[in-house]
């Protein structure tokens, strides 16, 4: 095969699809990271789009670089947070669209170190990374609202060979100056429309040549390594990764008093991961931290409750685990499963009061089941397609509100769903068979 850097681009997609499973084996298994927008927009609170949604001329909008100023060791407060919320990796926002890079660029003097706090804020993030052991990620905006050539990039050759060669010197930059770095997070590859605009190849060659190891995402208009469904969880037939906002509303800070009533609980969040969980993905759940660094108060306990529910029941949430579109729980859980098929893990968000209930569909009896966040055995009896839990304890036994049922099988466990309802022609022949 050529050298890297002779690749066709079919030889860079068959070489890097060859290479994946060695990068992406912690990516597989971490599937919780935190997001964190922060930027000149997070003193607004109106949303990270706010310059180009208010039409904000770019030199009224960069005086917002004077009154930057977070407060020392912020990126430690997110990294101690993800870390206590149980994420295995953060992602930050570097340089956001408004083009404000948060180190120290020379490709980019509208920067926090010659600028507004005269702080590295992406080396006070890798060292609070590092510190919590949290695998890296930095997210790289290819759109730039800043720049001069951003739009003339779209007819003009020369402004677009200035344009690209500036993102291409600002990726080079965080890459080699902070050690190693696991995840290059691209975001809007706009005014261009296609990879060869963006010289999307050459640069992600050369960007993986100076990171052996580098996860890349799907945004600079290649496939790369990870698909991000944004704003809501839907599995992919590839890697992916759902990035979701806190608050439903923005992904910068916003007031969190208007907020409030949209943000997430612990119990939605969970059911978030679970989603995720059951279907191979990741989930990048984002903070947007206030002005001053801080991580806005109605993030703070809904993140500490994901993590302690993580202690407890992380079995079915973390590692390698079976895409389990094949079981099915009831009307209140949510299913994951472990990657060989015997184990079932249901999420159970409701605890009903009648002391019992049933998941149906399992036509074999499983040879354990017990709740995963104290390991207690529960009665079940097995009966046709259904297995009925007897003598459920008064309350939800997981503290959260949301406790993990665990069925183990000694195989696969024969599934068909609904049978009132039988949804595939195996589901109809099987229910004809057995008289259901
Ligand atoms: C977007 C938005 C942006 C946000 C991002 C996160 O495409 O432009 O503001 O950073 O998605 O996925």
């Amino acid at each position: 095969m050529n050298s890297i850097e002779l690749m066709t681009k079919n030889e860079y997609e068959e070489w890097t699809a060859s290479t994946r499973d060695a990068r992406m084996a912690w990516w597989r298994e971490a599937r919780f990271g935190m997001f964190v927008h922060f930027g000149l927009y997070s003193q607004l609170g109106r949303n990270e789009w706010v310059q180009t949604l208010e039409n904000i001329p770019v030199e009224e909008y960069a005086r917002l670089a004077d009154t930057f100023n977070p407060k020392p060791g912020a990126p430690r407060e997110w990294a101690k947070l993800a870390k206590e919320a149980g994420c295995r990796y953060m992602v930050m926002t570097t340089r956001h669209h408004e083009g404000f890079s948060l180190w120290d660029s020379k490709a980019n003097p509208f920067n926090s170190v010659k600028l507004g706090p005269h702080r590295d804020i992406v080396r006070e993030f890798v060292d609070a990374c590092r510190e919590y052991d949290l695998k890296i990620g930095f997210y790289s905006s290819l759109m730039d609202w800043h720049h001069p050539d951003a739009i003339a990039a779209m007819y003009d050759t020369a402004a677009r060979k200035r344009f690209t060669d500036y993102i291409e010197a600002l990726n080079t930059e965080l890459l080699t100056q902070y050690g190693k770095i696991d995840v290059l997070w691209y975001d809007v590859a706009s005014p261009m429309e296609n990879w060869e605009g963006w010289d999307s190849l050459e640069r992600n060659k050369r960007m993986r040549l100076l990171q052996p190891d580098l996860i890349i995402n799907n945004r600079s208009r290649l496939d790369e390594d990870f698909g991000t469904p944004e704003g809501h969880i839907r599995a992919d037939d590839r890697d992916w990764e759902a990035c979701m906002t806190f608050n439903d509303i923005s992904w910068g800070y916003v007031d969190e008093v208007q907020a409030e009533p949209h943000a997430y609980t612990t119990p939605r969040i969970l059911k978030m991961l679970c989603t995720c969980s059951r279907q191979g993905g990741n989930l990048l759940l984002n903070i947007g931290p206030k002005p001053d660094g801080s991580v806005p108060a109605d993030a703070v306990k809904p993140l500490q409750g994901v993590g302690e529910w993580l202690k407890r029941n992380g079995a079915a949430a973390y590692g390698k685990l079976g895409r389990s579109y094949g079981f099915g729980g009831n009307g209140v859980s949510g299913v994951s499963c472990a990657q060989d098929g015997k184990t079932v893990y249901l999420w159970n968000w409701i605890w009903p009061s009648t002391g019992s209930m049933g998941f149906g569909g399992y036509c074999d009896a499983p040879k354990r089941v017990y709740t995963l966040c104290d390991g207690k055995d529960m009665a079940f009896e097995q009966k046709g397609q259904r297995i009925i839990l007897h003598d459920l304890p008064e309350k939800s036994p997981d503290p959260s509100g949301v406790t993990v049922i665990v069925m183990e099988f000694d195989k696969v466990p024969e599934y068909h769903p609904r049978s009132y309802y039988p949804q595939s022609t195996r589901d109809r022949d099987w229910a004809k068979d057995n008289k259901i």
